[in-house]
Protein backbone atom coordinates (compact mmCIF):
# COMPACT_ATOMS: atom_id res chain seq x y z
CA UNK A 1 0.00 0.00 0.00
CA UNK A 2 0.87 3.32 -0.93
CA UNK A 3 1.27 6.14 1.89
CA UNK A 4 -1.85 7.49 2.08
CA UNK A 5 -3.05 10.91 3.11
CA UNK A 6 -6.20 11.59 4.65
CA UNK A 7 -6.59 15.30 3.82
CA UNK A 8 -7.21 18.51 6.16
CA UNK A 9 -11.27 18.35 6.80
CA UNK A 10 -12.04 18.76 10.11
CA UNK A 11 -14.15 15.81 11.65
CA UNK A 12 -16.07 14.96 14.40
CA UNK A 13 -16.55 11.52 15.98
CA UNK A 14 -19.76 10.60 17.65
CA UNK A 15 -20.19 7.72 20.12
CA UNK A 16 -22.38 5.80 17.68
CA UNK A 17 -18.94 5.59 15.52
CA UNK A 18 -19.77 8.14 12.56
CA UNK A 19 -17.33 11.05 11.83
CA UNK A 20 -19.03 13.88 10.52
CA UNK A 21 -16.69 16.10 8.40
CA UNK A 22 -18.55 20.12 8.03
CA UNK A 23 -17.06 20.20 4.40
CA UNK A 24 -18.74 17.21 2.97
CA UNK A 25 -21.92 18.47 4.75
CA UNK A 26 -21.34 21.95 2.61
CA UNK A 27 -20.75 20.38 -0.63
CA UNK A 28 -23.42 17.43 -0.46
CA UNK A 29 -26.70 19.64 -1.89
CA UNK A 30 -24.77 20.62 -4.97
CA UNK A 31 -22.84 17.48 -5.61
CA UNK A 32 -26.26 15.97 -5.41
CA UNK A 33 -28.14 18.73 -8.11
CA UNK A 34 -25.24 17.65 -10.04
CA UNK A 35 -24.67 14.14 -9.97
CA UNK A 36 -27.92 12.36 -8.95
CA UNK A 37 -29.42 13.40 -12.53
CA UNK A 38 -26.49 11.77 -14.67
CA UNK A 39 -26.71 8.41 -12.95
CA UNK A 40 -28.04 5.05 -14.62
CA UNK A 41 -31.37 3.68 -13.06
CA UNK A 42 -29.50 0.63 -11.63
CA UNK A 43 -26.42 -1.05 -11.43
CA UNK A 44 -23.52 -0.90 -8.98
CA UNK A 45 -21.65 2.51 -7.57
CA UNK A 46 -17.91 2.36 -6.38
CA UNK A 47 -17.13 5.16 -4.75
CA UNK A 48 -13.25 5.87 -4.16
CA UNK A 49 -12.13 7.62 -0.71
CA UNK A 50 -15.33 7.48 0.94
CA UNK A 51 -14.31 9.04 4.16
CA UNK A 52 -17.13 9.75 6.42
CA UNK A 53 -19.44 8.24 4.57
CA UNK A 54 -21.92 11.45 4.20
CA UNK A 55 -22.56 11.18 0.09
CA UNK A 56 -22.74 7.29 -0.14
CA UNK A 57 -25.42 7.89 2.31
CA UNK A 58 -27.16 10.58 0.87
CA UNK A 59 -26.51 9.03 -2.96
CA UNK A 60 -27.67 5.64 -1.64
CA UNK A 61 -31.23 7.23 -0.75
CA UNK A 62 -31.40 9.10 -3.89
CA UNK A 63 -31.09 6.79 -5.99
CA UNK A 64 -32.37 3.55 -4.15
CA UNK A 65 -32.32 1.12 -7.18
CA UNK A 66 -28.40 1.30 -7.56
CA UNK A 67 -26.53 -0.64 -5.01
CA UNK A 68 -23.52 1.33 -3.75
CA UNK A 69 -19.96 -0.08 -2.87
CA UNK A 70 -18.30 2.70 -0.66
CA UNK A 71 -14.69 2.10 -0.22
CA UNK A 72 -11.47 3.80 1.86
CA UNK A 73 -7.79 2.62 2.92
CA UNK A 74 -7.96 3.92 6.41
CA UNK A 75 -9.45 1.28 8.71
CA UNK A 76 -10.94 4.00 10.75
CA UNK A 77 -12.93 5.70 7.87
CA UNK A 78 -14.48 2.21 6.93
CA UNK A 79 -15.61 1.77 10.45
CA UNK A 80 -17.15 5.27 10.25
CA UNK A 81 -19.01 4.76 6.93
CA UNK A 82 -20.33 1.25 8.21
CA UNK A 83 -21.46 2.53 11.13
CA UNK A 84 -23.37 5.55 9.06
CA UNK A 85 -24.70 3.21 6.62
CA UNK A 86 -25.29 0.06 8.03
CA UNK A 87 -29.13 0.46 7.95
CA UNK A 88 -29.20 1.32 3.86
CA UNK A 89 -30.76 -1.77 1.95
CA UNK A 90 -28.85 -0.49 -0.43
CA UNK A 91 -25.33 0.28 1.06
CA UNK A 92 -22.89 -2.55 1.02
CA UNK A 93 -19.82 -2.48 3.95
CA UNK A 94 -16.86 -0.23 3.22
CA UNK A 95 -14.26 -2.25 1.47
CA UNK A 96 -10.29 -1.60 1.69
CA UNK A 97 -9.36 0.03 -1.95
CA UNK A 98 -6.24 2.12 -2.38
CA UNK A 99 -7.30 3.84 -6.03
CA UNK A 100 -3.06 4.50 -6.76
CA UNK A 101 -2.28 0.81 -6.66
CA UNK A 102 -2.39 -1.06 -9.62
CA UNK A 103 -4.41 -3.77 -10.59
CA UNK A 104 -7.29 -2.66 -7.67
CA UNK A 105 -9.93 -2.92 -10.63
CA UNK A 106 -9.83 -6.84 -11.44
CA UNK A 107 -12.90 -8.38 -11.21
CA UNK A 108 -14.66 -5.22 -10.51
CA UNK A 109 -17.51 -3.98 -12.58
CA UNK A 110 -19.57 -0.80 -12.21
CA UNK A 111 -21.98 1.35 -13.91
CA UNK A 112 -20.76 4.30 -11.57
CA UNK A 113 -17.53 5.28 -10.66
CA UNK A 114 -17.05 8.77 -8.12
CA UNK A 115 -14.37 10.27 -6.21
CA UNK A 116 -14.66 13.52 -4.45
CA UNK A 117 -11.71 15.30 -2.68
CA UNK A 118 -9.63 12.47 -3.38
CA UNK A 119 -6.68 13.38 -6.44
CA UNK A 120 -5.17 16.09 -4.55
CA UNK A 121 -4.18 13.64 -1.56
CA UNK A 122 -2.39 11.34 -4.51
CA UNK A 123 0.79 11.39 -6.50
CA UNK A 124 0.85 11.99 -10.33
CA UNK A 125 1.86 8.16 -10.32
CA UNK A 126 -1.16 7.08 -8.63
CA UNK A 127 -3.73 9.20 -10.35
CA UNK A 128 -2.92 7.67 -13.61
CA UNK A 129 -3.46 4.24 -11.87
CA UNK A 130 -6.48 5.42 -10.61
CA UNK A 131 -8.01 6.95 -14.04
CA UNK A 132 -6.33 3.83 -15.88
CA UNK A 133 -8.38 1.35 -13.28
CA UNK A 134 -11.74 3.19 -13.09
CA UNK A 135 -11.67 3.05 -16.98
CA UNK A 136 -11.18 -0.68 -16.97
CA UNK A 137 -13.56 -1.03 -14.29
CA UNK A 138 -16.37 1.26 -15.73
CA UNK A 139 -19.33 -0.35 -17.47
CA UNK A 140 -20.04 0.72 -21.48
CA UNK A 141 -22.54 3.79 -20.62
CA UNK A 142 -21.45 4.09 -17.26
CA UNK A 143 -20.72 6.86 -15.83
CA UNK A 144 -17.31 8.39 -14.30
CA UNK A 145 -17.05 11.04 -11.17
CA UNK A 146 -14.22 13.29 -9.90
CA UNK A 147 -15.09 16.15 -7.47
CA UNK A 148 -13.12 18.66 -5.69
CA UNK A 149 -10.63 21.43 -6.50
CA UNK A 150 -8.23 21.84 -9.88
CA UNK A 151 -5.59 24.03 -10.98
CA UNK A 152 -6.76 25.45 -14.69
CA UNK A 153 -3.55 26.15 -17.27
CA UNK A 154 -1.39 25.31 -14.61
CA UNK A 155 -2.40 27.51 -11.99
CA UNK A 156 -5.10 27.82 -9.19
CA UNK A 157 -7.56 29.82 -9.54
CA UNK A 158 -7.98 31.64 -6.13
CA UNK A 159 -6.02 32.61 -3.35
CA UNK A 160 -7.35 30.03 -0.87
CA UNK A 161 -6.90 27.27 -3.50
CA UNK A 162 -3.08 28.48 -4.05
CA UNK A 163 -2.73 28.55 0.04
CA UNK A 164 -4.56 24.69 0.12
CA UNK A 165 -2.43 23.65 -2.75
CA UNK A 166 0.65 25.29 -0.89
CA UNK A 167 0.12 23.28 2.15
CA UNK A 168 -0.47 19.94 0.34
CA UNK A 169 2.89 20.07 -0.95
CA UNK A 170 4.17 21.23 2.21
CA UNK A 171 2.96 17.77 3.80
CA UNK A 172 4.32 15.77 0.43
CA UNK A 173 5.77 17.10 -2.56
CA UNK A 174 4.06 14.39 -4.34
CA UNK A 175 0.28 15.30 -4.11
CA UNK A 176 -1.59 18.81 -4.34
CA UNK A 177 -4.10 19.92 -7.03
CA UNK A 178 -4.34 18.44 -9.93
CA UNK A 179 -4.47 20.41 -13.65
CA UNK A 180 -7.92 19.81 -15.10
CA UNK A 181 -6.91 19.88 -18.69
CA UNK A 182 -4.19 17.00 -17.72
CA UNK A 183 -6.75 14.66 -15.83
CA UNK A 184 -9.27 15.30 -19.28
CA UNK A 185 -6.64 14.56 -21.89
CA UNK A 186 -5.89 10.81 -19.70
CA UNK A 187 -9.30 10.56 -19.62
CA UNK A 188 -9.59 11.53 -23.19
CA UNK A 189 -6.97 8.83 -24.07
CA UNK A 190 -8.65 6.24 -22.03
CA UNK A 191 -11.70 6.68 -24.68
CA UNK A 192 -13.89 8.56 -22.50
CA UNK A 193 -15.64 11.54 -23.28
CA UNK A 194 -15.27 14.76 -20.88
CA UNK A 195 -17.38 17.42 -19.50
CA UNK A 196 -16.85 19.59 -17.04
CA UNK A 197 -18.96 21.00 -14.72
CA UNK A 198 -18.63 24.32 -12.84
CA UNK A 199 -19.84 23.83 -8.89
CA UNK A 200 -19.55 26.03 -6.01
CA UNK A 201 -16.04 27.43 -4.40
CA UNK A 202 -14.12 26.86 -7.67
CA UNK A 203 -14.41 23.48 -7.84
CA UNK A 204 -15.36 21.41 -10.72
CA UNK A 205 -17.30 17.75 -11.04
CA UNK A 206 -15.34 16.14 -14.02
CA UNK A 207 -17.96 13.92 -15.63
CA UNK A 208 -16.47 11.16 -17.92
CA UNK A 209 -18.37 7.95 -20.02
CA UNK A 210 -17.02 5.47 -22.47
CA UNK A 211 -16.80 7.29 -26.13
CA UNK A 212 -19.94 6.17 -27.88
CA UNK A 213 -17.99 6.02 -31.52
CA UNK A 214 -16.63 3.16 -32.47
C1 LIG B 1 -10.61 14.62 1.98
S1 LIG B 1 -11.26 13.01 2.25
C2 LIG B 1 -12.73 13.04 1.24
C3 LIG B 1 -13.81 12.13 1.73
C4 LIG B 1 -15.11 12.16 0.93
N1 LIG B 1 -14.90 11.65 -0.41
C5 LIG B 1 -15.67 13.57 0.86
O1 LIG B 1 -15.52 14.24 -0.16
O2 LIG B 1 -16.25 13.99 1.88
C6 LIG B 1 -10.18 12.00 1.28
C7 LIG B 1 -10.36 10.51 1.47
O3 LIG B 1 -9.58 9.86 0.46
C8 LIG B 1 -8.95 8.75 1.05
N2 LIG B 1 -7.75 8.43 0.25
C9 LIG B 1 -6.51 8.95 0.36
N3 LIG B 1 -5.67 8.35 -0.50
C10 LIG B 1 -6.40 7.45 -1.19
C11 LIG B 1 -6.11 6.50 -2.21
N4 LIG B 1 -4.86 6.36 -2.68
N5 LIG B 1 -7.12 5.73 -2.67
C12 LIG B 1 -8.37 5.86 -2.19
N6 LIG B 1 -8.72 6.73 -1.22
C13 LIG B 1 -7.74 7.51 -0.71
C14 LIG B 1 -8.65 9.17 2.48
O4 LIG B 1 -8.46 8.07 3.34
C15 LIG B 1 -9.88 10.02 2.82
O5 LIG B 1 -10.89 9.26 3.44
Amino acid sequence: MTRVHTGTMTLAAASDGTMTAPAAERNLIPIMDALVPELPERGAFLELGSGTGQHVQALAAAAPHMTFHPTDPEPDRRAAIDARCHDLPNVRPARDLDAGVPRWADGLRAQAIYAANVLHLISDAELAVLLDEAAKALDRGGLLAFYGPFLRDGGPVSPSDDAFDAALREQDPAIGLKDVAMVETVLGTLGLSVRRVPMPANNLLVLARHDPRP
